[in-house]
């Protein structure tokens, strides 16, 4: 059985440090994350597209729906649960939690790499 434990809440930036319907990547861990901002709330989701190796925080945040565009080939991700909505992408990305404070915006990793 494995002892390893995600990492604490991680910094990535001050809120206003996004726009609402801004997409922007960060490495925490090793491991590439995308932060959302829709109006108020942010997302976190792994910036990797599971389709192909293509960064989703380089798509448009899509508010009505409130998901991610892979630039790639156009799969729609769901923010809130990582679900991939439309082709060609089928399988989900992982979402993380995210804490937002005076401090700014913090991410802790759900789970560990994939393999
Ligand atoms: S690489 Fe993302 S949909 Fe193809």
């Amino acid at each position: 059985m494995s002892t390893e434990s995600a990492p604490g809440p991680v910094r990535l930036c001050a809120r206003d440090d996004l726009a609402p319907g801004e997409a922007r990547c960060f490495v925490v861990e090793g491991r590439r994350v995308a932060l959302a901002r829709l109006g108020e709330e942010f997302f976190a989701v792994d910036d990797t597209c599971s389709h192909a190796d293509f960064s989703l925080s380089e798509g448009d945040v899509d508010v009505d729906e409130c998901a991610l565009e892979c630039p790639a080939h156009g799969s729609l991700f769901d923010l809130r649960t990582g679900e991939a909505l439309t082709l060609p992408a089928v399988v989900p990305v992982a979402t993380h939690g995210v804490v937002i404070s005076d401090e700014g915006v913090f991410v802790t990793l759900r789970e560990r790499w994939r393999a």
